[in-house]
């Protein structure tokens, strides 16, 4: 809607002659947008969520780009790489994969995680598509969700392919090996490597068929990920974007842009979607 982004940009015009003390005018924008994004997953009959790393911030899993980003630290290219990985495992374990498994093995989901749940259990949302490795939809108790990246649940061996829980990986020797003496590597997509079949080819299909699709926590600057909502708009949905920031699809594909924490933005919607509904 663009109508939505010049009453944005009138707010702010607005605030500057009244003062946010007086009338604070972002504030009812937000709470309008709430209201409409109610309304909106009221009306639809087929909603999903495509979600990324924003989403799991609150749970103390760091993003990847922005503040405090682990881009930010580290060039992808020399830990996410396929290719850096067959190189030199060890480093890659060392930098990237311990810390992760330390903090993604203590990890719980926060209510941005428990808000889509929650929409799944009011009978609104089917599937989640996650970019995330981190397994916090499914703890929340999403039931079907695709994990786009793959995950972090799993390691696998690099020769003989057995699968281990990650939680019961022994890190004391890194790189970790499988009993075969095989290297463990995380069930996740580095870059380089293909999306698993299955779930693009079913990411595509639910983007194509739904009528609104929530959109948390990403950046939208991943490929083939961030397609999702492009097929999803194409095809008729609408677009809400949840996030902070502004991102690639706020001003071409997203219906509106809830500008905030997933958290909040999600126990808000649900609040006034069950007074709606
Ligand atoms: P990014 O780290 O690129 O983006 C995180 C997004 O979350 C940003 O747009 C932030 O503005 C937003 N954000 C920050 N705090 C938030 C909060 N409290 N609630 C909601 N949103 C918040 O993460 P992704 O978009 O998931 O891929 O990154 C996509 C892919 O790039 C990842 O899956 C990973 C990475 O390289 C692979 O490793 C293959």
């Amino acid at each position: 809607m663009i109508w939505f982004l010049s009453c944005e940009t009138s707010d702010r015009h607005l605030n500057t002659f009244l003062g946010p003390q007086q009338f604070d005018l972002n504030e009812v924008n937000m709470k309008e947008l709430i209201k409409q994004a109610a309304e909106d997953l009221a009306a639809a009959g087929k909603v999903t969520a495509l979600t990324g790393a924003g989403i799991s911030i609150e749970s103390g899993i760091p993003p990847f780009r922005g503040k405090g980003g682990l881009w930010e630290r580290f060039d992808p290219m020399e830990i996410a790489h396929i290719d850096a990985l067959m190189r030199d495992p060890a480093k890659v374990w060392t930098i990237l994969v311990k810390e992760m498994k330390e903090i993604v093995d203590t990890a719980v989901p926060n209510d941005g995680h428990k808000g889509l749940a929650k929409l799944e259990e009011m009978g609104k949302l089917k599937t989640v598509i996650t970019q995330n490795i981190d397994g916090l939809h499914q703890a929340a108790g999403n039931t079907d969700v695709i994990e786009f990246h793959g995950t972090f649940a799993w390691q696998r061996c690099m020769d003989c392919s057995r699968e281990y829980e990650t939680s019961k990986v022994d890190i004391s020797e890194i790189p970790p090996r499988c009993s075969c003496g095989g290297i463990l590597r995380p069930d996740a997509v580095f870059f380089g490597e293909m999306i698993p079949q299955e779930a693009l080819w079913r990411s595509r299909q639910i983007a194509f068929d739904c009528d609104l699709m929530l959109v948390v926590g990403t950046s939208a600057v991943v490929q083939p990920a961030a397609l999702m909502p492009v097929i999803a708009k194409e095809n008729g949905a609408k677009v809400v974007e949840i996030n902070p920031e502004r991102t690639p699809l706020t001003d071409e594909i997203s219906d509106y842009l809830i500008t905030g924490g997933a958290g909040d933005v999600m126990n808000q919607i649900i609040e006034k979607l069950e007074q709606i509904s």
